[in-house]
């Protein structure tokens, strides 16, 4: 089956400065596939700098890849018929961190609802697209008489974003890129827009790519994860599995300093060591050596490729390599397992 967007073997590197320009590998060999079949909601975490926001670049198609290719709905993002764009346009949707950026200051609100609703032509007359816009802020908790008609800087960031997921469910995406979505709301807000979300999953049928530094709410959101470490992918696999027996040390870090006031999980802890602060660039052997507690003289020769754990988890640590070994770009096996 046709996969509705597909990494495959992305590198994304960055060079920047002028007179010794530096290079950043910001996200390093990286495969991922979304199915339209089986909808799911893939968390993505990992410290700031890790490679979250390139890899939603690449799938919203901001940026190509350095190597490796996107593919949407089996053809390369970089051949699409102007068609085809469109039709990728509606089918991935993005829900920002800052959902101010995403309006004009000098239109109202309703501006951000009746222009897909124009472009994508959802509706016959302006009495429909009244109706449409109503409909889907009541789902994400808004009354439309108190919100529209009002401009951007007369609504709460928490409202402002609530629209912008009602703005993606008006459009029936495929797909939702949320980067970090209620990382600038208030702790209030944000189980309700997370709801939103889910809502959106659950009824549309819409896979949701959940970027976040936040273990908490990937937990509890998601039915995958990944863990990023420096633009490459550490551990990956059903959430529960990944969250209560990490194996890769960097997993087990971040889950050991977090205060998890709900949950009750077993492990060991892990000593805690800090960042050496070097940006990803190209190295040998495996990226979280510097820091890591376990390290062997191996673990400097060559990058250990993932390990699979069991049927729903992989590491990509020496210290699973008692089982199967699995290729980097085979993780979907695991996560779709999820
Ligand atoms: N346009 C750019 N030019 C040069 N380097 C970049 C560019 N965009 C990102 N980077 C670098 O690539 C790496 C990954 O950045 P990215 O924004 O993807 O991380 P992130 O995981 O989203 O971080 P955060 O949690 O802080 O949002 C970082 O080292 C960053 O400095
Ligand atoms: S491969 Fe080695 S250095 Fe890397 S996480 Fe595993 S034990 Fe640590
Ligand atoms: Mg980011």
């Amino acid at each position: 089956m046709t996969a509705l967007l597909e990494l495959r073997n992305c590198s994304k590197v960055y060079k920047s400065g002028f007179f010794s320009p530096k290079v950043t590998v910001a996200l390093d060999d990286f495969s991922l596939t979304i199915d339209e079949a089986n909808p799911t909601i893939t968390a993505v975490v990992g410290e700031s700098g890790s490679g979250k926001s390139t890899l939603g670049s690449l799938l919203m198609g901001f940026i190509g890849p350095t190597t490796g290719q996107v593919f949407y709905r089996g053809k390369d993002m970089t051949t699409l018929s102007g068609a085809e764009h469109w039709q990728f346009r509606q089918d991935v949707q993005a829900i920002f961190q800052d959902p101010f950026a995403a309006y004009n200051p000098f239109y109202t609100v309703d501006h951000v609802l009746t222009v897909p609703i124009r472009k994508f032509g959802l509706a016959r007359n302006k009495e429909e697209a009244r109706e449409k816009m109503g409909d889907a802020l009541r789902k994400v908790g808004l009354r439309p008489e108190e919100i529209l008609g009002r401009y951007p800087h007369q609504l709460s960031g928490g409202q402002r974003q609530r629209i912008i997921v009602a703005r993606a469910m008006l459009l029936k995406p495929k797909i939702i890129v949320a980067d970090e979505p209620v990382s600038m709301v208030d702790a209030s807000l944000r189980a309700t827009i997370l709801e939103s979300i889910y809502t959106l999953h659950k009824e549309l049928g819409v896979s949701v790519l959940y970027i976040t530094h936040d273990l908490t709410t990937a937990y509890h959101v998601s039915n995958q994860i990944v863990v990023l470490y420096k633009g490459s992918v550490m551990e990956g696999g059903e959430v529960s599995n990944v969250v209560k027996q990490p194996q890769h040390p960097y997993t087990r870090l971040l889950i050991d300093s977090i205060p998890w006031p709900d949950v009750s999980l077993q492990w060991g802890k892990e000593p805690v060591i800090k960042d050496d602060g070097s940006s990803p660039t190209t190295t040998t052997g495996c990226k979280f050596a510097s820091r890591c507690p376990h390290v062997m003289p191996k673990c400097r020769e060559a990058a250990p490729t993932f390990f699979e754990v069991n049927p729903q988890q992989a590491s990509a640590c020496y210290l699973s390599e008692s089982s199967p070994a699995l290729a980097k770009s085979d993780l979907h096996r695991v996560l779709n397992k999820a």
